[in-house]
């Protein structure tokens, strides 16, 4: 069995092929056009996706070693993502559906992110709990069983990743900001400033990030520092100890609610997920929480932290073995949920 998966939700234009489960090919195209705004211009990603997506199809199928002809499935993402963006691959993996005559099917996107745990060993074993933090999602999902998933909280406004890409924007530095300041922040004093950790302590699963990235803002405000200007940038060293203490933030509240979460359900199996499961603070917090085996910490390999369409066909896959297939009429929906 044979699934070409396709991705475009967001600013990357990917295609993967799988195998019987094995991942033969994964390309990813990401949008550099978006650099120059600090941040994703929707327009501008449907455009580039328009361009990209005949040649990363080809070059995945390529390098798989199958021909056009081949696949058995296509597997699209159809939401949540920029509705634009999203009809350039779904169009696109339909004409191939109705071309071939081979079943479609639609992926969400969160879900995905969720089992890129599940490309390479070791996987994380039913029940798990899974933290998907990415540039537009801070959710905590626990997850009984293959494909069944519940919402245990999410982000009441900025996703950890925006968050990231916001104080990055404020800090001068480039897009995408979360890889920069990771790297920074690694020479940095996290105790510098101590940045609020939002509904830390809170009864639910929710979370907050506007708060933290306002309070870098009024730092640099209260510090004499324009916002949004590389030309005024700070001395290094405080640069550095700024994305530390920004970090901290975020990887105390997202470990902490977390491991709260999985000693209120009694899970002992964590995965984590979506762009921001590459940041090497996070990943370090993750596991040294680990109690002596007690829990056991998951995160995809770098590569798949991000977007990719190798997760697109690995849930096509799934999907298809449990018999599901998706109508020809299938449209994108921007906001889908879990
Ligand atoms: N090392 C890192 N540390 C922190 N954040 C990172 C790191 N690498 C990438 N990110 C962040 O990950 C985000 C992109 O992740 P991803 O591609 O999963 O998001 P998205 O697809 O745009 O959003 P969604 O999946 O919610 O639709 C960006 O906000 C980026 O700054
Ligand atoms: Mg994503």
């Amino acid at each position: 069995m044979t699934i070409l998966g396709i991705e475009t939700s967001c600013d990357e234009t990917s295609a993967a092929v799988l195998r019987d489960g094995t991942l033969l090919s994964n390309i990813v195209s990401s949008q550099m056009v978006h650099q120059k705004y600090g941040g994703v211009v929707p327009e501008l990603a449907s455009r580039a996706h328009q361009l990209l997506i005949v040649p990363v199809v080809t070059e995945a199928l390529q390098v798989a070693g199958v021909s056009k002809g081949d696949p058995d499935a296509v597997a699209v993402t159809y939401g949540p993502g920029l509705m634009g963006a999203l009809l350039v691959g779904l169009n696109f993996a339909k004409a191939l559906a109705y071309g071939l005559n081979i079943p479609l099917i639609g992926v969400n996107h969160m879900q995905a992110h969720i089992y890129s745990n599940f490309i390479d060993d070791p996987r994380p074993q039913y029940p798990f709990l899974c933290l998907i933090v990415s540039g537009g999602h801070t959710q905590l999902v626990l997850v009984r069983e293959l494909l069944q998933h519940k919402l245990l909280g999410e982000t009441l406004d900025d996703a950890a990743g925006e968050a990231y890409d916001k104080v990055a924007k404020m800090l001068g530095l480039g897009f995408p900001g979360g890889p920069i300041i990771d790297k920074l922040a690694r020479e940095g004093n996290p105790e510098y400033i101590r940045f609020p950790r939002s509904l830390l302590g809170n009864e639910n699963f929710d979370f907050s990030f506007s708060g933290i990235k306002t309070s870098v803002l009024y730092w640099l405000r209260d510090n004499g520092f324009r916002s949004n200007d590389s030309t005024q940038r700070l001395p290094d060293q405080q640069l550095k100890d700024i994305c530390a203490s920004f970090q901290a933030a975020v990887v105390d509240v997202l470990v902490e609610k977390t491991f709260d979460a999985a000693a209120r359900f009694g899970i002992k199996e964590i995965a984590v997920a979506g762009g921001v499961s590459a940041n090497s603070e996070l990943r370090y917090r993750m596991r040294q929480r680990t109690d002596e085996g007690r829990y056991h910490v998951y995160f995809p390999k770098l590569e798949y932290c991000t977007d990719n369409a190798a997760m697109i066909a690995l849930v096509g896959w799934m999907k298809l073995r449990t018999g599901f297939v998706s109508d020809l009429a299938l449209t994108p929906v921007a906001n889908l949920s879990l």
